[in-house]
């Protein structure tokens, strides 16, 4: 039997903002890595009552890797919602690939993948690699005025992920600012000092998925070199309808801003707080560094699915429509896996960590462009401010299923 308190829930908002659970992840590996944790998720009007904390590495696989035994449809991808959803709010998630299975989910994973091919991510990396400059560049400037001090995350780690999704589906300058509140809307609704509620977060993703079906009408009418351009050129088999494309970049607006600015984050903290790394890094650059970050941070901390049959998993049976919790955060510590995993190790290789997912059909479509940003935005602070140390700790978001950091002050010299 796992020693955890009584009560004891890993998608606890409160528990994730002042930490990640690792003593209880390492308990659970060790007793009973597939743990029945009763705590409903929260949506008024649906029966449930809890979920089983999945928390090896090889069973977090296993289950990405069965959809047809693991479904993402029945339920959403996110484990625990807070009171104030719906059943109905839930139902309109599942226009979102994330939340669907196959066959409707290869067909559209097959159509928006094209706007992902290493071809297209390489032609983004010059402008990429210009922008991760300017922004260090401002975020110097920044510096200067306040005796060398700076929010790291406000002024470094949300840009880069906003200009890149912006750039990639081509949306105006003067309108990128829109889509960073709008994500920010959606995704943090369990953070008070945000003052965000569910129907916030639901209003603001109309508000997102209306920008996105003008931007696609817009560009049917007159086509340009971006994705969207691409995926509704000509509406009709092979090709997004208008409103599986807002869908579609509201899950871009969610997936690839809030992770990649907390990878970015944790990355820097992870460096400022073991300065040999961040020297190592400095002289060597090694290849292997961002997915020791994404290690490291797993901004993702948990997706959920959804027993479709009576199955068995880790020795533990599993009832049809029972909720299954992947814990990615444990996966990526599990020293079955990763020599002394709590060691942050830039060199590590290889690294089979499920930071972007387990392998399975809906495996991160954005790693690439995540890898590529991470590395560019560590490039160019080694080579504008390679001096920075940290001048606070770091300030943590509180949410169910996002490992992420606020606000990190940080210092020059
Ligand atoms: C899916 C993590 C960056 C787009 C996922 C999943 C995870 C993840 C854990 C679910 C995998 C599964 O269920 O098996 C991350 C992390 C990132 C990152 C840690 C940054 C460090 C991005 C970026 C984009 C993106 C930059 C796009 C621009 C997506 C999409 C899906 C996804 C579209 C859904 C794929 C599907 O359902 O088929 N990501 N992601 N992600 N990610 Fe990422």
């Amino acid at each position: 039997c796992p020693h955890l308190p009584d009560g004891f829930d890993f998608t606890d908002p409160d528990l994730l903002q002042s930490r990640v659970p690792h003593p209880e992840f390492a308990e659970l590996r060790g007793t009973a890595p597939v743990w029945w944790c009763a705590q409903p998720t929260g949506i008024s009007g649906f029966q449930d009552d809890g979920y089983w904390a999945v928390t090896r590495h090889a069973d977090v696989k296993y289950v990405s890797t069965h959809p047809e035994l693991f479904s993402s449809t029945t339920n959403t991808a996110v484990i625990r919602f807070n009171e104030s959803i719906s059943r109905e709010q839930i139902d309109v998630q599942k226009l979102i690939m994330l939340n669907m299975d196959p066959p409707e989910h290869t067909r559209v994973r097959q159509i928006v993948q094209r706007g992902f091919t290493p071809r297209a991510i390489r032609s983004l990396e010059g402008a990429l690699r210009d922008r991760a400059r300017s922004i260090v560049d401002a975020a110097l400037a920044e510096a200067d005025k306040n005796n060398g001090t700076f929010d790291f995350v406000t002024n470094i780690a949300v840009e880069l992920p906003l200009q890149a999704i912006a750039e990639l589906i081509g949306v105006p300058q003067e309108d990128r600012t829109k889509i960073f509140d709008w994500s920010n809307k959606m995704a943090a609704y369990d953070d008070p000092e945000y003052a965000i509620t569910e129907e916030i977060g639901a209003e603001a993703a109309m508000e997102l998925v209306s920008y996105a079906m003008n931007l696609a009408a817009a560009r049917k009418e007159c086509p340009a070199k971006d994705i969207v351009s691409q995926l509704v050129a000509a509406e009709g088999e092979g090709n997004l309808l208008s409103d599986e494309f807002g869908f579609f970049v509201i899950l871009l607006a969610v997936a690839g801003n809030e992770t990649t600015r907390n990878a970015i984050s944790h990355g820097m903290h992870a460096f400022l707080t073991h300065p040999e790394q961040w020297e190592l890094y400095k002289r060597d650059r090694p290849a292997t560094a961002a997915e020791e970050i994404v290690r490291w941070a797993t901004p993702v901390v948990a997706f959920q699915r959804t027993a479709t049959q009576d199955t068995e998993l880790g020795g533990q049976k599993i009832k049809a429509g029972d909720r299954v919790g992947i814990f990615y955060s444990s996966a990526n510590n599990d020293p079955e896996v990763f020599e002394e995993p709590h060691r942050f190790d830039i060199t590590r290789d290889p690294n089979p960590h499920l930071g972007f997912g387990g392998g399975g059909p809906h495996f991160c479509l954005g790693k690439s462009l995540a890898v590529l940003e991470i590395n560019l935005i560590f490039n160019a602070i080694a080579d504008v401010l390679p001096d920075l140390r940290l001048a606070g700790d770091p300030r943590r978001l509180r949410s169910a299923w996002l490992n992420g950091i606020k606000g990190l002050q940080v210092t020059r010299g």
